[in-house]
Parts: structure tokens; sequence; C-alpha cells
């Protein structure tokens, strides 16, 4: 039902017309991308008594439900925040245990994601992460790259200073050999050194339990995105929380510094 969808403008199908949970939904006022801080993990866990990272394996359930929704929504794209460059500062159980859990679920869901026409992508100092895991990661990119539907980034030792800082240093370097002038730096220019290059700016920023604060996360991308905060945990937030999400949304009146849209 997935599978080679994904066409351009958002228009729904009979399936998805039948489909309660979008009932709320206006097609015409869909985000073209959404990111996402999955937060509160270690204290939905917490909360019941186990241990940190049993909050970040229910996680995974989480976001495969996300993503499959923001399929089904035919949103272009979806950046999600799974390990920030300052998440190293954690236990190194807890650091280990995720590093685990990414290559996990990169065995368990490639086919799956392939499937779903999925071009997954993962932005940030790859470089830094566990040798085997950057190999799965190149692999799962390579694998999926001539497809055509929902761009999925994942953030992995990602920090927006850092990714601002690599594309500015990438750029002084043209500069220096003399493949560009610096007046030819320009937003068009900056957007195409960034990690999410080719990607459309971000509309949404979901955070999940309950801080209000961008971490870190898609600085530039987020110029001008809304922003949505709920106190529900992570591992607690279901389709119809994605879908609430979505009707804000559309509620939101974006004016890009200009004046009255809606
Ligand atoms: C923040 O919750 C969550 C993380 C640092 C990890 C996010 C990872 C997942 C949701 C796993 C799925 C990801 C992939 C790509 C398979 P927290 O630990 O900071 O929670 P707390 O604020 O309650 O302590």
């Amino acid at each position: 039902m997935w599978k080679k969808i994904f066409g351009g403008k958002a228009q729904p199908n009979e399936e998805e017309l039948a489909n309660p949970l979008f009932d709320r939904i206006n097609w015409e006022r869909l985000p073209r991308h959404v990111a996402i801080i999955m937060d509160g993990n270690g204290r939905w866990a917490q909360g019941r008594g186990l241990v940190r990272t049993a909050g970040h394996k229910a996680g995974v359930k989480t976001l495969k439900n996300v993503l499959k929704t923001a399929i089904d929504l035919r949103l272009e794209a979806l950046t999600v925040y799974a390990f920030s460059t300052e998440n190293w500062k954690r236990p190194r159980p807890e650091v280990d245990f995720l590093m685990k859990l990414f290559s996990d679920y990169l065995i368990k869901e490639l086919e799956e994601m392939n499937d779903y026409n999925v071009r997954i992508r993962f932005i940030g100092r790859k470089d830094g992460m566990p040798e085997s895991l950057q190999r799965q990661m190149t692999a799962a990119e390579e694998l999926m790259k001539d497809n055509t539907g929902i761009r999925f980034n994942v953030a992995a030792n990602y920090g927006g200073q850092d990714e601002l800082l690599r594309a500015a240093r990438s750029l002084a370097q043209r500069v220096a050999a003399g493949e560009l002038s610096a007046a030819d730096i320009d937003e068009k220019l900056m957007e195409a050194s960034l990690d999410t290059a080719g990607d459309p700016p971000v509309d949404l920023v979901i955070r999940t339990s309950g801080d209000q604060r961008l971490s870190n996360f898609l600085l530039w991308q987020s110029a001008y995105a809304e922003f949505y905060f709920t106190d529900t945990n992570w591992p607690d937030f279901t389709p119809a929380c994605f879908v609430d999400a979505m009707v804000e949304f559309a509620g939101r009146d974006r004016r890009f510094g200009g004046l009255k849209n809606t």
C-alpha cells in the first residue's frame, strides 16, 4: 500500500480518505518538511519504573508509526533528532545502547523503508559514529538513494552550530581554491552546503515532553518554522498526536516577515 505512491502534491487516495485518523487533515495546508525533537524517552521509562533505555526502545516503535503517517500524508521530508553532538556526555552504557539501537533499526527496518520508497539520509558528523554503524548508514543511504518518496533525515551526532561551521569551512575552502568569490555566497549556496541540501525548509518543528527550546537542531533550516510543543513523552506520541500537530499547523498564519496570509 505504501509502495511508490509519492507523487508530489498532497492528494489523498481512497484508502486515506477512508482512514478516520485523517478526517481532520486539511490536505491543502500540510507542511512540506517536519522536524521532530523526540524528547522524553527517559522520563517515560522512569515514570513506569523502567530503565531509561526501555524508553529509547519504545521510542523506536513511535518513530516507525510516525514515519508511516508522514508517508501517508505525502510529506516531502521528515527530519528526526536521534543523537546530538552533546549526547556523548550521557553515561557510556546509555550511549552504547543507543548505538546498538540505531544499528538494529537499520538491520530490521531497511527493507521495509525501501519498500515504502523512503530516501534515508544521516545528517551530522557520521565520522564520529562507530565504524561499523557508519558502514551501515552509508549502505542504507546507498540502497535508497534513487527512491522518490519521503526524505527521511536522521540526525546522528548532529549539532546545528557544527553543521553551520562545516558549511562555512567548505565554502571558505572553495573561495580559497578560487572556485567561488566571497560575494557569490548567498542563501542558496549556503543551503546547498548544509547536510540537508536539496530539502525544502523546515515548516514545522515538533518537540515532545514539555521543554520549549530548539537544542541546536536545524538552526538555519528552521528560520521560518512554526513550533509545536506537547507535554506528551515521545514513546506516547501516537499517529493521532502527529495529526494534532498537522491540524494546529494548518491553522497557523505564516507571514514569513510579510503581511497577513490567510
Ligand atoms: C531524547 O529523550 C531521546 C534521545 C536522545 C534518543 C532518541 C532516540 C530514539 C527515539 C530512538 C529511535 C531512533 C532511531 C533513529 C532508531 P531523553 O533520553 O533525553 O529523555 P529525557 O529527557 O526524558 O531524559
